[in-house]
């Protein structure tokens, strides 16, 4: 199989995908707030999505039961949106979106305080981001894929925190997973070289204790076994001009 490669036109159109994919945490952003069930939340994604003429990339996915993850406070990913669950103040919220349109795939994650949070939670969130953002700057071409792992894992232990090992990162484009799998740890310079027209979804998950985590039984929520805190932000990068073109950027 490989890696795939793709063309300038297709990765317009992927582009497209994950600006509708950011585009849904726009519209989210004004609704974070206290009291919102993370159903509500699902339900203006769908509709928004709907009207972009695109589908929920999860939706379906496996048997995934949404549109969005919404993953709260311990919860690491995957958490699914219920009328049960509502927004309180303190929390912080992992909004993951992805999106199909006219072939293809974007993918975006942002964490999001619910007012006032805890030093701790403004911390992880930053650390988390910037982990993020120091994964994809080792996106250059001849770079291998676990210097993005690597970067990912040294700035999540900087602050005292662990990146989560359990899931990764991964080619995205013409499927939402493709080759190869970016973990979140690792020693750098082994797997793939990084090419011109190479697509990325990097997603680190940072935990405030142990990178542990376990799986509730609705097959789904990701929750950290210590009960600590954990964060998440995902980008759908592009290798273009010999560096990571970030699609899910806000234009
Ligand atoms: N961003 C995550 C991923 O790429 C979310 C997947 S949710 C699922 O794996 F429902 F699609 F599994
Ligand atoms: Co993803």
């Amino acid at each position: 199989m490989g890696i795939y490669i793709y063309r300038e036109e297709q990765i317009e159109k992927i582009f497209r995908a994950c600006q509708i994919a950011v585009g849904v945490l726009k519209v989210l952003e004004p609704y974070i707030c206290e009291g919102i069930s993370t159903f509500e939340l699902d339900k203006i994604a769908s509709e928004f999505i709907a009207a972009q003429n695109a589908k929920a990339a999860f939706l379906g996915y496996r048997g995934y039961p949404a549109t969005l993850c919404t993953s709260i406070n311990d919860v690491v990913v995957h958490g699914i949106p219920s009328k049960k669950v509502k927004l309180r103040r303190g929390d912080i919220v992992g909004i993951d979106v992805g999106v199909y349109c006219d072939g293809y795939y974007g993918d975006v994650a942002r964490t999001y305080k619910v007012g006032n949070v805890s030093r701790q939670a403004e911390t992880l969130l930053r650390a988390t981001e910037e982990a993020l953002m120091k994964g994809i700057e080792q996106v250059v071409i001849g770079n291998r894929i676990s210097d993005i792992s690597h970067a990912i894992e040294v700035h999540a232990a900087m602050y005292g925190f662990s990146a989560v090992r359990e899931f990764v990162g991964h080619g995205i484009g013409l499927s939402l997973h493709e080759e190869p799998s970016i973990p979140n740890f690792g020693e750098p310079g082994m797997g793939p070289r990084i090419a011109e027209g190479m697509v990325f979804a990097i997603e680190p998950m940072v935990n405030a204790g142990s990178f542990e985590v376990r799986i509730l039984k609705d097959g789904w929520t990701a929750v950290t076994a210590d009960g600590s805190l954990s964060a998440h932000f995902e980008h759908t990068v592009a290798v273009m001009n010999g560096k990571a073109k970030i699609l899910t950027a806000i234009e």
